[in-house]
């Protein structure tokens, strides 16, 4: 669906092609889209500020019908962004108005003073996630996504980056896919139901899939994610997917929460505020979005995604405030309160994956706590590791797929308010004045013996109630394309 070409504006038959355009600088190299433009910019209303925008129809010498001259402002606040989310955009109109294809004058990496993947790369993949229309729940179908995708660039360019298509192309899949298991409601993703469907697209990818259900649950001993799932009628279970490479050296290993909706249990989450909490199993989607992408993308290093699911509901046989649990580890641990689960579903899947398959460094997903989205509002993922690399790593990666993560502290001393007088941790901190994303992360610490490890609280990013330029309502499947840029530096 997207394809990326050298631009030949008198030959190429083009239905609509967008011109970026900055207000200030020239940004292209082809003499005759420059001079386009200097036309364009004669319109009264077109400056090339941001969004402004005028549409030619069949200028002379060109056999393109409408050309579409879209403004990003002044080139020094150009970022990648604004060309992902300019590319989406123009896609989402594209959608709308049932054009068959759209085509995007690519800019000179020269010339913005970036490199020439990266602006590449931003505008592959907005023009990719803008292209989605999830319209299962609607009656009326109303509008399909643009079958083609066009990219003109220069023929150097087109050349030297022909596999780049391709790559985003499968990276945003795994986005995708991500996103729709978190906007499918919970009454259609229980448990057994999400893992079915994971795994329908696992094995489809060519990943080995395993699912532990909750009888080898109980005889693995997992009994802190079990009595998650107590209260309610759909059991849970563990999705496992693996990825081998022959030769491979090292093993990585994604550990995503999968809460499938979470009321709080009998500490009920109160008024609207579970209102979002579908979204609870995003780590597992996101986790689970990048195996399938990376079974296409066949990097040389072993990859395990596990994915706890459960279900938090308050009934007769919930877990209760005060019970202690016996993790898969061994380690007791007192609850404070049924709402702090996600920490406990996670600290069996970690246990169980490092002591089966023993990975050389580990990267939880988890929309953990809400005192993540109060630190670092809802754009902005939280990360926490003992190792400093990795970390940066994590962040330097988010940087540039625009999934922005901000290395946190993890100060050994904080654990103090996880102590329980009686079971060997407390599921709650008794420091009621703050750092929960802190104390929630110490806790995941306590089980990952010594393995690389990087706890991603991604509670505030993975789901937005309004849709934006290259992401529709609901999951934004933040971390797949993260995840996969990681990957290549572990
Ligand atoms: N799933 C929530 C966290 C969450 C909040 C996700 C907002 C997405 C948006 C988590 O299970 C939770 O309830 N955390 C509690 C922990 C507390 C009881 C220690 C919280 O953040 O309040
Ligand atoms: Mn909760
Ligand atoms: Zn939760």
């Amino acid at each position: 669906m997207l394809e990326l070409t050298s631009l030949n504006l008198q030959k190429d038959e083009i239905g609509t092609l967008v011109i970026p355009v900055c207000e200030d600088k020239a940004i292209h190299t082809n003499p005759k889209l420059t001079a386009l433009i200097k036309k364009a910019k004669q319109i009264k209303g077109f400056k090339g500020e941001k969004d402004d925008e005028v549409i030619l129809y069949d200028l002379p010498d060109t056999n393109v019908s409408t050309m579409i001259f879209k403004g990003l402002g002044k080139l020094e606040d150009l970022e990648s962004e604004s060309l992902r989310a300019m590319a989406g955009k123009m896609v989402g109109q594209g959608i709308k108005k049932d054009l068959p294809e759209i085509g995007f004058a690519v800019p000179s990496a020269k010339k913005i003073g970036k490199g020439t993947s990266d602006i590449l790369e931003a505008m592959l993949e907005g023009g990719f996630l803008g292209n989605h229309v999830f319209d299962k729940y609607k009656k009326e179908k109303k509008h399909k996504p643009v079958k083609e995708i066009h990219f003109f660039a220069t023929a150097d360019v087109a050349k030297r980056f022909q596999n780049l298509p391709d790559r985003v192309a499968t990276v945003c899949e795994g986005t995708l896919l991500a996103r729709e298991w978190v906007t499918t409601p919970s009454n259609d993703k229980p448990p057994a139901q999400l893992a079915k469907s994971i795994v329908a697209k696992a094995e489809k990818a060519g990943l080995k899939a395993t699912v532990l259900d909750e009888k080898e649950l109980k005889k693995l001993k997992c009994g802190s994610m079990l009595a998650v799932g107590a209260g309610s009628q759909n059991k849970p279970c563990m999705v496992l997917l693996e990825y081998r490479s022959k030769g491979a050296k090292k093993t990585v290993a994604f550990v995503g929460k999968g809460i499938t909706f979470d009321s709080g249990g009998i500490n009920l989450k109160p008024g609207g505020s579970s209102r979002d909490m579908k979204c609870d199993m995003s780590g597992a989607a996101a986790v689970a979005g990048t195996l399938t992408a990376i079974a296409k993308l066949k990097p040389k290093v072993n990859v395990i995604g596990a994915m706890p699911l459960v279900e938090n509901m308050p009934s007769g046989s919930s877990y209760r405030p005060g019970d202690i649990l016996k993790s898969h580890d061994g380690k007791t641990v007192e609850v404070g309160n049924t709402d702090a689960e996600g920490r406990l579903i996670l600290i069996d899947a970690i246990s169980y994956v490092i002591k089966t398959y023993k990975p050389d460094t580990l990267i939880d997903l988890a929309t953990l706590t809400g005192a993540c989205v109060a630190a670092l509002g809802e754009k902005i993922a939280g990360v926490f590791s003992w190792d400093d690399e990795l970390a940066r790593a994590i962040v330097e990666s988010g940087d540039k797929t625009h999934e922005r993560c901000w290395h946190l502290p993890l100060p050994k001393d904080y654990k103090k308010a996880l102590k329980s007088e009686i079971a060997d941790l407390s599921n709650t901190s008794s420091d009621l004045s703050g750092g929960g994303a802190i104390t929630a992360a110490l806790f995941l610490s306590e089980f990952v013996e010594d393995t690389k490890w990087a706890h991603i609280d991604i509670a505030g990013p993975a789901h937005f109630m309004k849709g934006s330029d290259y992401c529709g309502a609901g999951g934004t499947g933040f971390g797949v394309r993260l995840l996969c840029d990681v990957l290549d530096k572990l």
